[in-house]
């Protein structure tokens, strides 16, 4: 088959080659891709920056795919040829509490990815993609809208009239403005993009802050909700920005802790988390029982995913190239 293979870390070393069509084993699926979203993660692992030890060279990359079911290992009972699945990041996370080693069982590093003609997907860990949405569309949920669900919907317990906060317009934060709205909450979008702030609001957002004109963002915030900081903030920025989240969340709010896109590390300041008695919790996308739940909840609420630009499969490279300079939603290859 045809696959992108990362040789060595960079974007000049994955190319275009070939690797041997996998087999379906015992309770496996063989999915014909048609198409994959490009994550952060992606990025990073590319770059060598995303645990580089860990990566297996070569590797398909690219975690996020959604595809047709071309042939099933012995004793499948899940899924049948033809039926339309997603990929779900951490493939043996399947319900309830986290095990000490899922990172080990995720797509796309150290499991193959999506970036190939085609992937294996165990039958437990796949998920029936939404019927109202091309291979295209439901590409882009597997880690995007997924960690906007768990955290607003989980983690958050977020409720109608509450109020939540999310940075940026990349994947995540744009899933997160749709399901939040849908959920009747007010959302507050931080951007470097005033044209960004704009286009956001008509997904639902209530205002914006422009956190590079205004880089004490979380005074803004706190004048947006009368001084009390918003009910759930979703923080993709991490580094030292996590200080300013805190701020600009109310007295025992909550801080879904999902990115690291300005650093993987920061300097608490513990006073201001001890007075206003912040919860913060890592969020490591979610179980694929929450993939089922929210499905139902993209359906019900007719949420169509933002799609920035759709590349050809020989054009990967570009397709990076538009994440790594900020994409207003999704960037997606089509892969067949
Ligand atoms: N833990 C998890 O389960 C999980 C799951 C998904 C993603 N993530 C992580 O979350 C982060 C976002 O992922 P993604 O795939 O949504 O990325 P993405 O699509 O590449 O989005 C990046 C966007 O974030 C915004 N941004 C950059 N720096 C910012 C800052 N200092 N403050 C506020 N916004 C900023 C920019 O939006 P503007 O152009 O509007 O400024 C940028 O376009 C990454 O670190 C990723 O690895 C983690």
């Amino acid at each position: 088959m045809k696959a992108w293979l990362l040789n060595d870390f960079g974007l000049d070393n994955l190319a275009l080659g070939e690797a041997a069509t996998p087999d379906p084993k015992a309770g496996e699926l063989l999915v014909k891709v048609g198409a994959v979203s490009l994550n952060f993660r992606d990025k990073a692992i590319v770059d060598g920056f995303y645990e580089p030890h860990l990566v297996p060279k070569p590797l398909i990359p690219v975690s996020d795919a959604s595809g047709t079911v071309v042939a099933v290992g012995e004793g499948v009972s899940r899924f049948k040829v033809g039926d339309r699945v997603n990929s779900h990041l951490y493939s043996r996370w399947i319900d309830g509490e986290p095990g000490p080693d899922e990172p080990a069982y995720c797509f796309g590093m150290p499991l193959p990815g999506g970036l190939a003609e085609y992937m294996i997907i165990h039958e437990q860990s796949a998920v029936r993609a939404p019927d109202a949405m091309s291979d295209e569309e439901a590409s882009t949920l597997p880690i995007a809208a997924l960690t906007a669900w768990f955290s607003l919907v989980d983690y958050g317990q977020l409720q109608p009239g509450q109020t939540v906060l999310v940075q940026g317009t990349g994947g995540v934060s744009i899933f997160a403005v749709q399901l939040a709205t849908a959920l009747g909450a007010k959302v507050i979008v931080t951007s470097s993009s005033d044209t960004n702030l704009e286009a956001v609001k008509k997904l639902g957002a209530v205002a914006g802050v422009n956190y590079r004109t205004c880089p004490r963002w979380e005074e803004q915030v706190l004048r947006l909700t009368d001084g009390k900081g918003v009910d759930l903030l979703l923080d993709v920025a991490g580094g030292e920005g996590l200080n300013q989240s805190i701020l600009a969340t109310k007295a025992a709010g909550k801080i879904a802790q999902i990115g690291f896109l300005t650093g993987q590390t920061t300097t608490l300041s513990l006073m201001p988390l001890i007075f206003r008695q912040t919860t913060i919790r890592g969020i490591a996308v979610a179980p694929r029982s929450a993939f089922d739940r929210m499905n139902a909840f993209l359906n019900e609420h007719a949420i169509r995913p933002v799609i920035d630009h759709i590349y050809a499969f020989e054009e990967a490279h570009k397709a990076f190239e538009h994440l790594a300079k900020g994409a207003f939603g999704k960037v997606v290859i089509k892969v067949s």
